[in-house]
């Protein structure tokens, strides 16, 4: 069966998102990929079957023959031709765990270059190769900017002074589908330059050179969902900041974060990382992330926490500083119990740990819900302490609290 995706009238508000912070592969006939459907801040796009007559292309993956329907992605034209897509890294599998254009790691070689093979119609005659190794990976980085609080992986005695203290590079794509994306504009941009890990790390040393800071950071969207254009990436900004007083820090939601990919990032220089750990419960996961499977989402959520206790254990805080965040609203927690008990379970990793609750706010799909006041956010703070907890900060409409 194929599928459609077609604006909802009732609900668009015409902000314009799908046109331009989602760039639409093929205008003229949907090829379903999904970007504007999960993309659309107003959930104005919706499915709906599509029984059009379609013709066949004869394309080539890895030098072997196949005839695929038309008006489909090119990673669907790759499913029907046998090859595996997960959305966790699995050895053996291709992967592609954003599906809207941003992230590139389910990029391919396509009639010569490389591109996200989940945002590119198939086309009669085409050539594909799936093998990338030795190729130049490309993400699209939405953005660069200077920080006066950094993010959670951030040390909190720095968040509470004035004027900026980091520099950002923000990267497109993520595999949760948070109501609440607090990120959204730069998660779901599939229309931004796709840049080289080179590019990427000069831009972000100028920006260092520019607000004389010495904090680099990445964050997203999901910055580990492509792990060899972030290895490359940080291999590349401690190149060109070779000096003691440069930070590498990554936010991130962990839940792609395994003890590979943690110590593949610390050999390449990596300093200060921030997991943010979306709950305790699967239930709360997927209430939070929209992660409707729930083998995948017990996936995700057993490896965030195995990376922060793996971190704990083999890197903090002699040669990593680690934050975690805690995201906190109403919505999410009804009362606090579960907030205790992931103060709980951290604390029983390591006590000192700099844990940050976050206010979330009204964004994307979940503008119905008010942001936490200061107040409750205080008790979130007292909640962790009483967990046993040391080092706890807040952030609140009015800024951080510190311990
Ligand atoms: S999965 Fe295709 S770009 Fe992220």
């Amino acid at each position: 069966m194929f599928i459609r995706y077609v604006r909802d009238r009732e609900r668009c508000v015409d902000c314009g998102f799908c046109e331009t912070v989602i760039h639409c592969p093929s205008p003229k006939c949907c090829i379903g990929c999904e970007s504007c459907f999960l993309g659309c801040p107003y959930d104005a796009r919706k499915p709906v079957s599509d029984t059009q007559p379609r013709d066949k292309c004869r394309i080539v993956i890895d030098g072997l023959e196949f005839e695929v329907p038309e008006r489909i992605t090119v990673k669907r034209a790759l499913e029907q031709a046998g090859y595996r897509f997960t959305r966790f890294p699995e050895k053996d599998a291709l992967f592609a765990p954003c599906n809207t254009g941003g992230c590139y790691s389910c990029s391919i070689i396509i009639n010569g270059e490389l591109k996200p093979s989940c945002h590119v119609g198939v086309e009669n005659g085409m050539i594909i190769e799936t093998a990338v190794e030795g190729r130049t990976p490309y993400r699209i980085v939405e953005g660069f900017s200077p920080h006066s609080v950094g993010g959670v992986g951030t040390p909190y005695w720095l968040k509470m002074g004035i004027g900026y203290i980091e520099v950002a590079a923000f990267v497109a794509g993520c595999n949760l589908r948070c109501g609440t994306c607090q990120n959204y504009h730069v998660t779901y941009n599939s229309s931004g330059l796709p840049l080289t890990p080179t590019e990427a790390a000069a831009n972000l040393t100028y920006m260092r050179k520019r607000f004389h800071v010495d904090r680099m950071a990445i964050s997203g969207g999901e910055a580990t969902l492509n792990h060899r254009w972030l290895l490359e990436y940080f291999r590349e900004l401690k190149r060109l900041n070779p000096d003691s007083r440069a930070r590498l820090h990554l936010d991130t939601n962990a839940t792609v974060l395994t003890r590979k990919r943690i110590d593949d990032l610390i050999e390449v220089g990596v300093t200060d990382i921030g997991p943010d750990l979306k709950a305790l419960r699967v239930e709360t996961f997927q209430k939070l992330t929209n992660i409707e499977d729930r083998e995948l989402a017990e996936k995700y959520l057993e490896t965030s926490w195995e990376a922060v206790k793996y971190i704990a254990d083999n890197y903090y805080p002699e040669k990593v500083f680690m934050g975690v965040g805690i995201p906190y609203n109403k919505f999410i927690h009804p009362n606090m119990d579960e907030i205790y008990e992931m103060g709980l379970k951290i604390a029983d990793i390591n006590p000192e740990i700099q844990v940050c609750g976050l206010d979330y706010r009204p964004e994307f799909r979940k503008r119905d819900i008010i942001q936490p006041t200061p107040e409750e956010m205080k008790k979130v703070k007292k909640t962790l302490e009483a967990a046993g907890l040391k080092k706890v900060i807040v952030q609140t409409s009015r800024g951080h609290i510190g311990p």
